[in-house]
């Protein structure tokens, strides 16, 4: 296996508009994340993605983009970027952007002349299809935002395909003049001195030529089968490799929603010439997972989910590399979606789950605020939303009658995305010292006890735990390079695997549980060393008591 930084390092995730704010108008820009960066290399990360800080008109927070070579007017200006990234650089801290390229917004240049007429020469950027008649849309697909998937242009005359919001539309990546732009876009930011990109929804990007109904799935057809992993993607990305990425020393990561571990050996194969790695979503579920859609109030079973990241594991081992996350901007907090966030629990099972991940083999990604141990936010009423996606999810689901506001809610707080955009809460002083002002969306109550300042000062705490974690990843190579073994598959309670590198060897036991439980360490642990531990306990009898959310790690030299 190649040994690259990008496999050695940890990534940590700034959704920008929630990490900072340096000039009191509640909405978080690049000099607040510049103020803070001594923080992230206190903690050790090595790489930050960075969420979109292009020009957008923020129907999706960024995820919408105007201008992909200028900055959003709330985060800044194209200087405060350059000082962010040479700031950062000065600090070894290298900065992935985020590249939100299968669609843009309505509101780029490129869309506004495409909608003005057939033989505009932007026409054919993005994907217009006639209606069945005038008031059928071209397909039953439905959006991944709600609605339709195709919304009818007056100026044009034509119905667009958005797969998001209908202010994102799908570019259309079979043109070469599109990829073209894209690709020059990219080598731009590349000379700039970024140090990669992180790929949104890439394995969108080609869709089928035939446009089918697809399969109704609530109340609306899917289009998955048509646009995921589409008949040219493999060959785009090639392309993209070919003329951009190899050119540069830079890393690379792709969203690819609906991804098998099979699929991964293409997208990001040692030698398949086109992403380093990939996200999958298997183990944090999505559409059609949940009680309603991706809407649920449960716990994934710990059994499915050790199922889940175990295959991933030993399929990609030596062939492809995995990315490790628990949360992302997309996501619930990792410690409510899979630990416990009891306040009895929280900083035990926020631990416990970062040694789960983080000794696993692939890069690990800390997402802003989980090395914090930060919960998700008690929402009171759908008015405290502000992602398009739960403000549709709620209308459609119960605005619109199908069902209860008892039933839907619980599972709306639990999944929205909005538990992971809550300001990162920096100390115990107003709005946890995020903004002097009024925030653009509610700081968690919970920030006098939960926030950087008191973390930082206390050596047990969850931040200073990660920090041990990132730190021991730099010493132990096996914890980058090393086999996995799944050990007590049937567990309901314990997450428990090797890692093997030559001579060395891991055993990680991780209890998910709210009780003790009984566990016996395989006899050639017993007497090892203890690498890393979430409690005071003690590892040197094989029978032991495990305590609720213990986990702990032993190596063998
Ligand atoms: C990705 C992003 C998400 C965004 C969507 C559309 O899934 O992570 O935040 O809403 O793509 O761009
Ligand atoms: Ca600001």
């Amino acid at each position: 296996m190649n040994k690259t930084w990008w496999k050695e390092a940890v990534i940590y995730q700034i959704y920008p508009r929630s990490f900072m704010d340096s000039n009191g108008d509640g909405i978080g820009d690049l000099k607040g994340i510049t103020s803070r960066l001594d923080y992230l290399k206190y903690l050790g990360i090595d790489v930050i993605w960075l969420s979109p800080v292009y020009k957008s008109p923020n129907d999706d927070n960024g995820y919408d983009i105007s201008d992909y070579q200028a900055i959003m007017d709330e985060f800044g200006t194209m200087e405060d970027f350059d000082e962010m990234l040479a700031a950062a650089h000065e600090r070894g801290i290298r900065i992935v952007m985020d590249l939100v390229v299968n669609h843009t917004s309505d509101e780029h240049k490129w869309f506004m002349e495409s909608r003005k007429s057939k033989d505009n020469p932007y026409r054919d950027y993005y994907i217009w299809r006639e209606g069945k008649d005038a008031q059928t849309p071209p397909n039953n697909w439905g959006a991944w935002f709600g609605g339709s998937a195709w919304q009818y242009d007056e100026q044009a005359g034509m119905y667009y395909l958005h797969l998001f919001s209908k202010k994102q539309p799908d570019l259309n990546w079979d043109n070469p003049q599109v990829r073209k732009e894209v690709f020059d876009m990219m080598t731009w930011w590349c000379d700039k001195g970024i140090d990669g990109f992180r790929m949104d929804v890439i394995s969108l990007i080609s869709k089928t030529k035939e446009m089918p109904d697809g399969e109704i799935n609530g109340l609306y057809g899917d289009f998955a089968p048509y646009c995921i992993h589409g008949p040219n993607v493999h060959t785009y990305l090639q392309e993209m490799n070919e003329k951009v990425l190899s050119k540069y020393d830079i890393m690379t990561v792709g969203e690819t929603a609906g991804v098998t571990a099979e699929l991964a050996k293409q997208y990001a194969g040692e030698d398949t010439h086109e992403l380093n790695m990939v996200f999958q979503f298997e183990h944090v579920e999505g559409p059609g997972s949940g009680k309603y859609g991706k809407w649920t109030d449960q716990q994934i079973p710990l059994i499915k989910l050790k199922k889940i990241m175990s295959h991933w594991q030993t399929e990609l081992h030596g062939k492809a590399w995995n990315s490790l996350f628990w949360d992302n901007h997309d996501q619930p907090r990792a410690v409510s979606n899979f630990g416990n966030d009891q306040p009895q629990y929280r900083e035990a099972s926020a631990k416990m789950l970062a040694t789960c991940l983080h000794m696993q083999q692939g890069t690990p990604y800390v997402y802003q605020g989980e090395e914090l141990g930060m919960t998700n936010y008690p929402f009171q009423s759908p008015e405290d939303f502000r992602d398009i996606e739960s403000i549709n999810a709620y209308k459609e689901w119960c605005t619109d009658g199908r069902v209860s506001h008892e039933d839907f809610w619980p599972c709306i707080i639990f999944k929205s995305r909005d538990n992971a955009r809550t300001p990162v809460q920096w100390d115990d002083s107003d709005q946890a010292g995020f903004t002097t002002g009024t925030p653009w969306i509610a700081v968690n109550p919970n920030y006098k006890e939960i926030n950087a300042k008191a973390e930082t000062a206390d050596p047990n705490s969850v931040f200073h735990y990660y920090k041990k974690l990132i730190a021991l990843r730099k010493e132990n190579p096996i914890m980058v390079y090393g086999s996995y073994e799944l050990l007590l598959e049937d567990s309901e309670e314990l997450f428990v695997y090797t890692r093997t590198l030559e001579n060395e060897k891991l055993l990680v036991v991780c209890s998910f549980c709210d009780h003790e439980t009984a566990f016996t360490i395989p006899e050639e642990f017993v007497g090892t060393s203890c690498l890393i531990s979430n409690m005071e306990n003690g590892y040197d009898k094989a029978e032991m008591t495990l305590k609720p959310y213990e986990a702990f790690v032993l190596i063998k030299k």
